[in-house]
């Protein structure tokens, strides 16, 4: 099954807990949420204790998104706020495995991010200890921006690359439902949603939530 992650950079934050109330009546499984530092990428947003806080409040999964400089300083926090999955930028350290390993030591799944610019090749050292890895589609840390078509090439190579090791590959940035079904297409099972889903928009929920399911829209009544 694929999963759809809205990613609540692009929620309104003074209605979060009802925004995430409707998405989980939905059916929406895991929240995508972003941690940005300001350094790595330009953006501040969403430190470990405002995700435990949401982690207290929301029904779902969370899926911690770290764009921060020396990511092995917060992810004894990051893993403090429960979050069942957590990825960390190629790019961020030159500690990775060490990051990786703790969020494998504490049970969770382990992501490895990479920026548009990243060879994906870079990931083969680390096949046999990530879950995912999160494919950017755009420049991190800045909402709003358009999905970079070549993405859909490196979801393929990824792909190839992965074989047949238990390894999801998820996408971020610029999706809008006809892009999710390009990348689901191509070997994405994760993909994040931000203001395609969050711009109050019934019908792209409900269109959303679909591919979850493989349903194509000619298939539905
Ligand atoms: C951007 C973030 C994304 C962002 C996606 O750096 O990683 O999760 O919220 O938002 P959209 O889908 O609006 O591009
Ligand atoms: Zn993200």
């Amino acid at each position: 099954m694929n999963l759809i992650l809205p990613s609540i950079f692009a929620a309104d934050l003074m209605n979060l807990k009802s925004e995430c109330d409707v998405l989980y009546e939905e059916g929406f499984q895991v929240l995508h949420v972003d941690m940005m530092d300001g350094n790595f990428v330009p953006h501040i947003a969403f430190g470990p204790e405002q995700i435990k806080n949401i982690k207290k409040q929301v029904n779902m999964k969370l899926d911690v998104h770290m764009m921060v400089s020396a990511p092995e300083q917060h992810i004894a926090s990051v893993l403090d706020t429960g979050a069942e999955m957590i990825s960390v930028h190629y790019e961020s350290t030159p500690h990775i495995r060490f990051v990786i390993d703790q969020i494998k030591q504490h049970g969770r799944k382990a992501g490895i991010v990479i920026n548009p610019g990243t060879d994906t090749s870079l990931l083969k050292p680390f096949l046999n200890i990530i879950d995912y890895v999160l494919v950017m589609s755009i420049n991190p840390g800045r909402p709003n921006q358009v999905f970079m078509e070549e993405t859909i090439d490196r979801i393929r190579e990824l792909k190839v690359m992965i074989g047949q090791r238990d390894i999801q590959i998820e996408v971020d940035g610029g999706v809008d439902e006809s892009i999710a079904s390009q990348c689901i297409e191509a070997g994405a099972s994760l993909v994040v949603i931000g203001s395609y889903l969050f711009s109050n928009n019934k019908a792209h929920v409900k269109n959303l939530k679909s591919l979850e399911h493989g349903e194509r829209k000619d298939e539905r009544k």
